[in-house]
């Protein structure tokens, strides 16, 4: 169902800028979504957003609060390209993905005379990318916006493929609109003064991408967990480029979830049941590192994966500090959330689970005895 092959021979687009000579001097690698935008990875990545900016073009600069060192280079790099650089600061994090934040960025895009030709630029962690996205999306039914995810989330997994939304008083995600960016830049160094755990728990997501179709990243992380750990670390930029090589592969063919997308959901149906059963206090890769040992201890039961690739599991996220056990409520409160999971069809859970690293599969309705025995698994210290 997949395409993925056992070697990530797929994932050989993650390669250096050919086509300007000062990005492939600085070591920017640009990925292609469907050839429809780019994404732009490594030091210096900024200098690309000049592409998008033109004598007079209007660039709202949507940004979570504070980062005030790069949205002054942003402005500093519109105005440069002859653009007419314009800012509006949201809250932080969920905060951002609120319907008062976007009336409040409508309201400044109608201020600033925003046409059908300006452009949004969205700055900061996953929350405020979906909402500039949101913004981009709704303004004049759709203006283009170019994303600078500044968090390890934001760019293996918020700011490519096109999804953008808000949240509601009854839950996350429920209001959106899928709209693909122009362009995805990502400088690492933007993630340098991200705290520690919080950049753990992206590499889950990276990890995710090596288990389901690039096994080259679960080799690198393995080779040097200190290093993949680390923002500045040159590896970081090949682990960024990988995961979003994987992301772009999926939805190039898949934009709207509707067929292989699903693989991007590897143990996130466990995770979203810690997410709900914790009242969401967990980071969101810390629970899919702990779904993906899930997923693996259910495909074992179930006996479509070998006992390897399950350590593998454990060993390799647990180098890099992610957490590979988890009891807290106990299997009932899972149970329920994972039926309420949106993902669930009708009564029927569905799981992606792998037959070997880099291939996975769709396993719907596992016995009830073998969910427990995995839950049990996994609630082992
Ligand atoms: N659109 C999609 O396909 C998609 C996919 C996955 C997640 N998401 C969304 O992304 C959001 C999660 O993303 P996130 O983990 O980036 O969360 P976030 O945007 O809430 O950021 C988490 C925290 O990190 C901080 N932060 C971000 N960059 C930083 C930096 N460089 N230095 C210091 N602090 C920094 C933020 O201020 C925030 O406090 C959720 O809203 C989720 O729904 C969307
Ligand atoms: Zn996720």
């Amino acid at each position: 169902m997949t395409g993925s092959t056992q070697d990530g021979a797929q994932n050989h687009g993650a390669q250096d800028d050919g086509d300007g000579q000062d990005a492939a001097s600085l070591g920017i690698r640009s990925i292609s979504v469907g050839g429809r935008y780019g994404v732009h990875i490594g030091v210096g990545a900024l200098t690309r957003l000049a592409e998008h900016v033109s004598e007079g073009r209007r660039v709202m600069v949507i940004h979570q609060r504070g980062r005030t060192d790069l949205v002054a280079e942003v402005v500093e790099a519109v105005r440069a390209a002859g653009g007419e650089p314009h800012v509006h600061e949201v809250p932080d994090a969920e905060a951002a993905k609120d319907v008062r934040v976007l009336a409040g960025a409508w309201g400044a895009l109608g201020q600033a005379g925003f046409t059908r030709n300006d452009l949004v630029v969205g700055v900061g962690g996953g929350a405020a990318t979906d909402l500039a996205g949101f913004v981009a999306a709704s303004w004049l039914r759709g203006v283009d916006v170019v994303q600078l995810p500044t968090s390890l989330l934001g760019v293996v997994d918020a700011a490519v493929g096109g999804k953008t939304g808000i949240n509601t008083a009854e839950g996350k995600n429920l209001v959106g609109a899928f709209h693909e960016p122009r362009a995805v830049l990502c400088d690492p160094t933007w993630m340098g003064s991200m705290a520690r755990a919080d950049f753990v728990s992206g590499l889950a997501e990276v990890i995710k991408c090596g288990f389901i179709a690039d096994p080259a990243i679960l080799k690198l992380v393995e080779a040097d967990p200190a290093a993949a750990c680390e923002a500045s670390a040159p590896v970081v930029s090949e682990l960024i480029a990988r995961a979003v090589q994987v992301k772009a592969d999926v939805v190039e063919n898949d934009l709207t979830e509707a067929g292989i997308r699903e693989i991007l959901n590897y143990g996130h149906t466990f995770a979203h049941a810690i997410e709900q059963v914790e009242d969401y206090r967990w980071r969101h890769g810390d629970a899919v590192a702990v779904g993906m040992i899930f997923a693996a201890e259910l495909a074992v039961r179930s006996g479509v994966l070998g006992q390897d690739v399950l350590d593998r599991h454990r060993t390799v996220l647990s180098a890099v500090g992610l957490p590979t056990s988890y009891a807290g409520s106990g299997w009932e409160p899972l149970r329920r959330a994972m039926g309420r999971d949106k993902k669930a069809r009708g009564a029927t859970l569905r799981f992606i689970v792998l037959s070997a690293v880099g291939s996975p599969q769709r396993l719907e309705g596992p016995d009830e005895q073998v969910l427990i025995e995995a839950f049990e698994a996994v609630a082992a210290p």
